[in-house]
């Protein structure tokens, strides 16, 4: 539902989300939980979490931090690696919380050492995700340190991606926080079982806006913000009504310190404000109509979920979120640092 000031939608869900644990756990998840009804949670913790054994533990932390209170259900994803066993697929599709593999290149972004370091190794397992119906997640770059930074998405994409698609044309696949035009032309030509994610950092920003005035570390993130042609596509694709391009936020919190820092951390924490980011990315574009699909459809019907029960609304109303938020004995700089949003969850 639709007027002039205010915009309703069903309860969404956020498909890219980083939780961390512990204390961080505790001062972020209640952001997502007021207007998320579920949220894909990544595995990149510090151990990984490979296993459904492994992920139930971490799920119940994550419930524990959210209290009684809330209904918000973290459907949880396990971390891809060299040694993943073909019985551990098997686990996965058996279990109903796990809901996707989280493929990282090793050493691509934030906590992917223990990443996958050669597609081959991990073969055996994807014909058995394939065989399952169990989803793969793709943080789509390719990690040789010669590769420009901008182009490492693109060059994924044409390589092992296409590869991956040749070779498993039954697997599920979404390729996560793309963010140029080649990854959305790719997704929007392949079968329906290809779909993508987008940040709202990448439907609002562009390359030049991490140089403006000076460098904007909160604005950094992996993949790297590109050109405004780039942007440009991702909100073409976002807006337009395909069910393979949905919400995930990537809302990734890591301590002011380490992004404020001569080697400054890749994420951009987006959570305290994530619906009303993108209903600025969708108003601007005059798409407001196409938001409620976007965030609330099209992801879970990939995924095979139901969609939520109740609504959230929105109401048209410039505020300034907090320049920062308390994050155990540290504090988080968000990715609207020093401005106003002009939309407003009630
Ligand atoms: O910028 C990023 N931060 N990209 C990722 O892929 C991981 C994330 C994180 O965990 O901080
Ligand atoms: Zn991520």
């Amino acid at each position: 539902m639709q007027d002039n000031t205010t915009l309703t939608l069903g309860r969404p869900d956020d498909f890219h989300l980083h939780l961390r644990d512990g204390a961080a756990l505790s001062a972020v998840v209640a952001f997502t939980a007021r207007q998320f009804g579920r949220a894909l949670v990544m595995p990149n913790l510090k151990p990984p979490v490979t296993t459904v054994a492994i992920a139930a533990g971490y799920r119940e932390r994550i419930l524990r931090a959210v209290g009684e209170n809330a209904s918000f259900d973290p459907l949880m994803t396990l971390y891809l690696t060299d040694n993943t066993a073909t019985d551990e697929v098997a686990r996965v599709a058996d279990s109903d919380f796990v809901h996707a593999f989280k493929y990282y290149p090793a050493g691509a972004t934030t906590n992917s050492d223990s990443g996958v370091s050669a597609l081959k190794n991990v073969y055996p397992v994807l014909d058995a995700m394939q065989r399952h119906g169990v989803i793969l997640c793709v943080h789509g770059e390719v990690t040789d340190p010669t590769t420009d930074v901008f182009d490492r998405e693109a060059i994924f994409v044409e390589g092992a991606l296409q590869q991956i698609v040749r070779d498993f044309p039954a697997l599920k696949i979404v390729v996560e926080h793309i963010t140029t035009r080649e990854a959305a032309e790719f997704v929007a030509a392949m079968s329906p079982n290809i779909a993508a994610t987008i940040t709202p950092q990448h439907l609002l920003y562009n390359r030049t806006s991490i140089f403006t005035g000076g460098i904007r570390p909160h604005l950094y993130c992996l993949p790297i913000l590109k050109r405004e042609t780039h942007r440009l596509a991702l909100i073409d694709a976002a807006t337009s009504g395909s069910p393979k391009f949905f919400l995930g936020t990537d809302s990734a919190p890591h301590a002011k310190n380490a992004k404020e820092a001569c080697c400054g951390a890749a994420g951009c924490f987006t959570s305290h404000a994530a619906l009303e980011l993108y209903a600025e990315a969708f108003n601007a574009d005059d798409s407001l109509d196409k938001l409620d699909d976007f965030a609330s459809r099209f992801g879970a019907a990939f995924y095979g979920l139901p969609r939520n029960v109740g609504t959230v609304t929105l109401r048209r109303e410039s505020w300034t979120p907090p320049d920062d938020f308390a994050f155990g004995n540290e504090t988080i700089v968000p990715l609207t640092v020093g401005r106003t949003l002009p939309w407003k969850l009630l």
